[in-house]
């Protein structure tokens, strides 16, 4: 059957509303979402956010806001105490466990300290995430060495973690994240280990993945980052979000005002 045939088929289906459109539903959405955690820490509080496909987003505040709180929500590692989180549509709270590998395998997630196994290579800990969702062998030999040029690693793929710095460890962190090409990437502080340059280097990667359609949520409190890539800003302070803008910048205090104001005027200037 051809592509045009399948697609006109899928759009009548949806104009009987038979299916849902993917396409036109948030990714990610919370709807009036709490967490108290056991003992009684009140992590987020009455939070409402929607993502659309495609979107790229900076969770900011300070320590202990509740940005990973929020991620992992996403994922449902923990279940929210209030209130619904949705992915495509669908109610995490429907979701029975046996189903969360399915929900996992659609959702990349890049951590602070990158995770990657000690005694595995780089090949091997891009490819076990491959393995993990039962790709096929010949997918793997394919796929690996591809997103490993895309990362930059091409000439580091019989290395092991503790051969590699950080920026290349966090490369091989975000390579195994999105070697299945997940429609949604979590990052939770991905550069907080990394000196400034290299963070940028992460940075600018998830911006590339986040291009090639990828909805990319970046939990940080790194200022730098935020300001130079000008994408939604939702903050939170004690768990509750006190500012949700576009193209915003890390804090709306008097210097990154000025800060905002003179990167208008070089814009100008260009
Ligand atoms: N498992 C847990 N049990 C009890 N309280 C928790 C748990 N995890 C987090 N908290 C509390 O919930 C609040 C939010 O934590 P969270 O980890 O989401 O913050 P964060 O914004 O990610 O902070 P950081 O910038 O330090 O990573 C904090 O007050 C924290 O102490
Ligand atoms: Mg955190």
């Amino acid at each position: 059957m051809s592509t045009e045939h399948t697609e006109r088929l899928a759009r009548q289906a949806r104009e009987r509303k038979d299916v849902p459109d993917d396409n036109a539903r948030p990714v990610v959405e919370f709807d009036h979402v709490s967490k108290i955690y056991g003992g009684g820490a009140v992590a987020v509080e009455d939070v409402s956010l929607s993502f659309k496909r495609g979107e790229f987003a900076f969770i900011v505040g300070p320590t202990g806001c509740g940005k990973s709180t929020c991620m992992r929500l996403i994922i449902k590692e923990i279940e929210p105490t209030e209130g619904e989180v949705r992915i495509a549509g669908r109610s995490l709270s429907s979701l029975s466990r046996r189903k969360i590998p399915y929900l996992r395998r659609n959702i990349g997630v890049v951590f602070q300290d990158y995770k990657l196994l000690p005694n595995r290579n780089v090949y091997d800990n891009v490819a076990y995430g491959l393995h993990v969702i039962g790709a096929s062998r010949a997918d793997i030999r394919r796929k690996v060495p591809e997103i490993l040029r895309l990362v930059g690693l091409a000439s580091k793929t019989r290395n092991y973690p503790d051969e590699l710095s950080g920026g290349e460890q966090q490369r091989v962190a975000v390579a195994r994240a999105f070697v299945n090409h997940p429609p949604l990437l979590l990052a939770d502080e991905p550069t907080g280990n990394l000196d400034p340059g290299t963070s940028i280097d992460i940075m600018r990667l998830l911006y590339r993945i986040n291009r090639a359609g990828t909805t990319v949520l970046v939990a940080t409190h790194d200022p730098g980052l935020v300001n130079k890539i000008r994408r939604r800003v939702i903050e939170l302070e004690r768990g509750l979000v006190i500012r949700d803008q576009q193209k915003g910048l890390y804090a709306v205090d008097e210097s990154t005002q000025e800060f905002a104001t003179r990167l208008r005027e070089e814009e100008q200037e260009e």
